[in-house]
């Protein structure tokens, strides 16, 4: 069966490609951990997907019981809606990558990226629109260092990998 996700991917990859940051391009060929895309009350209320980039891969596929992310770890969440009438569209694009140790150090060295469905970059830690993505550090510190900031997926929707 056709899922709404295989329909929309492509066009998310293209627009969030448009931004040149090379997780845009790559992520869809990262390993998935979402078994189904599913609502994340916390990321705008929209569908979204979990994937992880090949470095982060040996603690991510471990959840809770993963150590702290190696350097260079990138987790990735794409986002679309479907309306009541069933249009799908482009949601924004979520980013974590493990940056090295004192980039901001009581956030656990992560670098937090918002983009726009058409690439644009709305915040990015220590860049562009810095203070545009606190909330989301915010947010992700509350889950503590003991889990390196993560928060996973609820366990029903994890892909086993
Ligand atoms: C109010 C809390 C909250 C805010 C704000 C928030 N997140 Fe999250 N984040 C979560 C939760 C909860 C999960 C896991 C479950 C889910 O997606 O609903 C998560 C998961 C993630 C993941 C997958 C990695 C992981 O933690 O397992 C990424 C990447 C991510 N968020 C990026 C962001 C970015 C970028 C922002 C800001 C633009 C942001 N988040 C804002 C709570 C939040």
């Amino acid at each position: 069966m056709m899922r709404v996700y295989d329909c929309i991917l492509d066009e998310l990859v293209a627009g969030y490609s448009k931004s040149g940051n090379p997780s845009a391009a790559a992520y869809k060929d990262w390993t998935r951990y979402s078994k189904i895309s599913y609502t994340s009350d916390t990321h705008g209320g929209r569908f979204v997907n979990n994937y992880a980039n090949a470095t982060a891969k040996s603690e991510y596929s471990k959840f809770e019981d993963g150590g702290t992310m190696p350097v260079g770890s990138i987790l990735a969440k794409d986002s679309f809606t479907v309306s009541s009438g069933g249009r799908v569209t482009p949601g924004p694009f979520f980013l974590m990558e493990k940056m090295s140790a004192g980039f901001d150090a009581d956030g656990g060295d992560w670098r937090y990226t918002l983009m726009m469905p058409n690439g644009q970059i709305f915040g990015t830690t220590g860049g562009k629109g810095s203070a545009q993505v606190g909330f989301c550090k915010d947010c992700h510190i509350a889950v503590g260092d003991d889990q390196d900031f993560q928060f996973f997926l609820p366990e029903e929707l994890r892909a086993s990998n």
